[in-house]
């Protein structure tokens, strides 16, 4: 059977795991959601959530990917009776989210394209529109939102098609230093903006949102600590199997423990990082512009690069390239799911792997889902959910990718890593990963913590944040 090749290196394999968890979700979620959360209590709140479910079930799934050597379908085939068709849940949480993480990577690209336009005055730039009207365009040009999008899961294709050594890793290892240190220039540029104080007030003062009008009322602690909670599984790609995959792909002398807990921490890291990137600048030069989601990036941060003049419009180049790295090291990390399942079956039957037939394979399924966020535009051109179904638009029905992230982000991954904590808790026992943890001599340190976790504290928490994802994408009012 043709040899399994996976990271040559740890560096490799963590630059590939935080550029997994760093995405779209830590620039345009993560700060908002903390501003209007409370602040510095939303981020203690955030963190113990990280260390109680998030570094638990991170932990767990690196362990049984790296255990089995397989994907996420292999792995759970292997490991469990009960549990056995947990995978699958995985692959299609990664065709769904890839359908709308694909359609906003294009738009980042088109936007960085925007900026090069606007530095030499080309018609490709803004055209003396205001940023509300560009984006309303591109929403609403079907086929250049295609386009774009079509070549972002090119982009992925091809990195993927690579392997994990060759294209992954290599990808990561250079991709994700050089996004740190574009993250590092938009921050310097921000903070020293006048008024970028009001940024830094938003974010970490618990209150100065209220008092201040951003938003009308406090949330109650309940929708806090539930606004937390799928932030945090979301932001560290957890539930759906990218974790199993990369674990497969880890040399077993490599300590896991270590690794969960620099993952997580990367991972909240440049998530506070991005958010002082971005909402100094919006609190300074556009203190009305929408303040999280997909707005923020592409009409509040593009007014943001407008008011600087040319030299705004190079940091919009650095910042939508830095947006790009961010959404392709996430959108690899969510085909390469996909693919390993195929590959390994594949290489069960002594056929090779077959990446590459399978890398095209996954990219045009996960492409065609794409198109359709595209030509939906954010339910801009009369084919949303709610307008072929015939109701009133709401959370879920909204536009396409609000559907796709309903289901993914809402449902399928909340309940991907609830069953995972009931299965190596109930059903195969924390010792498979107590196992796997202490294996050529590293030692497991926080095994106690895990066990306890892994069987109770995690899946009690996780229960609480799906019905929170539910409430909130499905507006039941639950935690009201
Ligand atoms: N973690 C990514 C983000 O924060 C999203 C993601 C989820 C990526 C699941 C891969 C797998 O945007």
């Amino acid at each position: 059977m043709e040899e399994r090749k996976g990271f040559g290196t740890n560096f490799g394999f963590l630059m590939a795991a935080v550029g997994s968890a760093v995405g779209l979700g830590n620039i345009w979620g993560f700060p908002n959601k903390m501003g209007a959360s409370g602040g510095f209590t939303f981020l203690v709140i955030y963190l113990v959530l990280a260390a109680l479910c998030g570094f638990i079930v991170m932990l767990g799934e690196l362990a049984l990917g790296r255990k089995t050597g397989k994907g996420a379908v292999g792995a759970y085939k292997v490991l469990s009776k009960k549990f056995k068709w947990l995978g699958w849940l995985g692959i299609l949480s990664a065709f769904l989210i890839l359908g709308f993480y694909c359609a906003l990577g294009g738009y980042c690209i088109k936007y960085m394209v925007l900026n090069v336009g606007n530095v030499f005055g080309a018609g490709f730039g803004n055209n003396g529109l205001a940023s509300g009207d560009v984006f309303g365009n591109l929403l609403t040009n079907q086929l250049e939102s295609v386009i774009y999008g079509l070549i972002f899961v090119l982009l992925t294709m091809i990195i993927v098609m690579g392997g994990i050594g060759g294209g992954i890793e290599k990808f990561c290892s250079i991709g994700m230093p050089c996004l740190f240190f574009m993250l590092v220039i938009i921050i310097i540029r921000a903070c020293t903006l006048p008024d970028a104080v009001n940024g830094l007030k938003y974010m970490f003062v618990p209150g100065w949102a209220v008092e201040n009008g951003v938003i009308d009322k406090a949330p109650n602690l309940l929708t806090v600590l539930s606004t937390a909670g799928g932030q945090m599984f979301f932001s560290l790609s957890l539930g759906m199997g990218a974790m199993v995959t990369y674990g497969s792909y880890l040399e077993k002398k490599q300590n896991l423990e270590k690794n969960a807990l620099i993952i997580v921490i990367c991972d909240t890291i440049i998530a506070l990082m991005a958010g002082l990137a971005v909402m100094p600048a919006r609190f300074a030069l556009d203190p009305n512009g929408p303040i999280g989601g997909p707005k923020l990036l592409f009409i509040t941060m593009q007014n943001v690069f407008n008011s600087m003049g040319t030299v705004g419009y190079i940091f919009g180049i650095i910042f939508y390239l830095l947006v790009v790295l961010a959404a392709i090291s996430s959108s690899i990390s969510l085909l390469e799911v996909i693919v390993a399942h195929f590959c390994d079956k594949a290489r069960e039957k002594g056929k090779g792997d077959k990446r590459k037939v399978y890398s095209i394979i996954a990219a045009v399924g996960s492409g065609l889902l794409c198109v359709l966020v595209c030509l939906d535009g954010l339910g801009s051109n009369g084919i949303a959910p709610f307008d072929i179904l015939g109701i009133e638009a709401n959370g879920w029905s909204d536009c396409w990718l609000d559907f796709f992230d309903c289901i993914s982000e809402g449902v399928l991954m909340p309940l991907g890593a609830l069953l995972m904590c009931i299965c190596i808790g109930w059903e195969i026992g924390p010792k498979v990963v107590d196992e796997e943890c202490c294996l050529e001599g590293n030692s497991f340190k926080s095994k106690g913590l895990f066990n306890i976790c892994v069987k109770v504290i995690t899946p009690l928490i996780m229960v609480f944040i799906l019905l929170g994802q539910v409430d909130g994408f499905f507006g039941l009012g639950l935690f009201q």
